[in-house]
């Protein structure tokens, strides 16, 4: 069975695009004859939403995968064809807390060995914090994508997010790439943008990687896309901000494709 390249998706700060980021490349890699899983590793569960807003409240869950009762193959439900999404729970918000034993990292490490089911993709959404969600998403990651939004940019959540991969990577055999800073919400009317270009770059250098020449713009029809529960790509197929998308998708096979 070919080992599928995991990806998880990751920044500190909240509100910067990592969720709608997660679900729109999950769905654009489906969209071009990808087998996708997605997991919602944030206990606010908003990637979940994205695409079963009121899972009925027995639905087995991430939650039951880390607690050892379900595996990964029990608790995914089918989006539509080749895509599965493994919904987030909110009993994971205590999660540094209830599995503060040894092992604790490698808990998803555990359930992804024992996945039967074969995937291209599995793209992990995590919280905006470095508690053992992510870390656990890290351990078995082969990329890190960070989106940044220009209104919220933090060069200390960057070096903490660095400090913590750098620390990962000791636990585990295989060397975690961050693939790319995504820059989303931009804007080139305003001068933050401008202003924030520099830190950005830095930011990329301490993280050893480039920031994506798509960069995501500042667009309503996301929101609404979201609230009508439909993927982006469907939704507006044709608008800006759906391009900006479907390039950073190319980036990304690209980066993937040349080993970045
Ligand atoms: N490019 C964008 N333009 C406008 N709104 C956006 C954009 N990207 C995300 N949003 C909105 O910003 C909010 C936070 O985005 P989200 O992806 O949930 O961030 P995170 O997962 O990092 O907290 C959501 O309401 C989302 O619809
Ligand atoms: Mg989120």
């Amino acid at each position: 069975m070919a080992k599928p390249k995991i990806i998880s998706i990751s920044n500190v700060k909240g509100g910067v695009g990592k969720t709608t980021t997660a679900s729109i490349l999950a769905s654009g890699l489906n969209a071009r004859g990808n087998k996708v899983l997605m997991i919602d590793s944030d206990p606010q569960t908003n990637l979940t939403m994205c695409f079963i807003p009121e899972p009925p409240d027995d639905t087995p869950s991430l939650y039951h995968v880390y607690t050892g009762d379900k595996t990964l193959d029990e608790v995914k439900n089918s989006i539509k064809l080749n895509l599965d999404l493994v919904i987030g729970d909110f009993e994971l918000c205590n999660a540094d807390i209830q599995f503060i034993k040894t092992g604790r990292l490698k808990l998803l490490h555990k359930a992804l060995k024992k996945l039967e089911s074969e995937y291209d993709y599995i793209i992990i959404d995590t919280p905006p914090n470095l508690g053992i969600l992510s870390l656990n998403a890290f351990l078995v990651s082969d990329y890190v994508i960070v989106p940044m939004a220009a209104d919220s940019f933090s060069l200390k959540g960057v070096r903490l997010l660095k400090q913590t991969l750098d620390e990962v990577e000791e636990e585990t055999e295989s060397p975690i790439k961050v693939l790319g800073l995504l820059l989303t919400k931009y804007t080139d009317r305003t001068n933050v943008a401008k202003l924030l270009e520099d830190s950005v770059n830095a930011a990329a250098k301490m993280l050893h990687t480039k920031v994506f020449e798509s960069r995501i713009r500042q667009a309503i029809i996301l929101q609404e896309s979201q609230i009508a529960k439909m993927d982006l790509l469907e939704y507006a197929p044709k608008a800006q901000v759906t391009s900006d998308y479907i390039k950073f998708i190319d980036e990304v096979l690209e980066r993937i494709e040349r080993g970045v």
